[in-house]
């Protein structure tokens, strides 16, 4: 297995992470629009977690445990303005998850989109993936209408999982297929 440290889309270069793209992770994930939904980062965002971050990513990519992969917005950003990443890797279940995230301002471009298709081709064909899985808020209807364009199936709700900004919220878990991608 040929593991691309750099996949290319029309308009976005999706590379491995470098020590060096640590503080553009940061200025894009400490922004609290960013980072609510996204489970496992804390708001405020501590400024020396984003190179602990980064240099983790690197290890997981070396070892293939998991993918993460910056966005550059070709002839807009030189770093990572983003992420899109396969972690949770189950090579024998041939399964992983999907998460991603990108800076405020490069919203609403369809970027995101561009990157979960080619990282689903990148999960599905090289890795050979059977089931890819993703977990979204239904309060971030941005996020859950990325999957559904993608074809993920909704498979459950737990409810009331998360107590976050002063509420119960409940967590959807969404699916998709080897033979559902195709
Ligand atoms: C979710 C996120 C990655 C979307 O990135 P993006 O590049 O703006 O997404 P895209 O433009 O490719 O697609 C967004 C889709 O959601 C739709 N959308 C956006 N806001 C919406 C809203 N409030 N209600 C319904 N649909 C919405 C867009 O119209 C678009 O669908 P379309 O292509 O059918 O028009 C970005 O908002 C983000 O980083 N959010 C914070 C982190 C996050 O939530 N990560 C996911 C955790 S599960």
């Amino acid at each position: 297995m040929r593991i691309p440290e750099k996949i290319e889309t029309k308009r976005l270069v999706l590379r491995k992470l470098n020590h060096v793209d640590a503080p553009a992770i940061y200025e894009g994930i400490k922004v609290k629009d960013v980072s609510r939904w996204l489970t496992a980062v804390p708001y405020p965002y501590p400024k020396d977690l984003a190179l602990k971050f980064v240099l983790e990513s690197i290890l997981e990519f070396e070892n293939a445990k998991g993918f993460s992969f910056g966005i550059v917005i070709k002839g807009k950003t030189k770093e990572p303005a983003g992420l899109v990443t396969l972690d949770r890797l189950d090579y024998g279940n041939k399964s992983a998850a999907l998460g991603y995230w990108l800076g405020k301002k490069h919203w609403g471009q369809g970027y995101m989109s561009e990157a979960v298709k080619e990282v689903l081709s990148f999960g599905f064909h090289t890795l050979k993936l059977h089931r890819i899985w993703s977990n979204v808020y239904p309060e971030n209807p941005a996020s859950e209408r990325i999957l559904l364009k993608s074809g993920f199936i909704l498979e459950g709700r737990e409810r009331e999982k998360y107590f976050k900004e002063g509420a119960w919220r409940d967590y959807l878990y969404y699916g998709l297929l080897e033979e559902e991608y195709k």
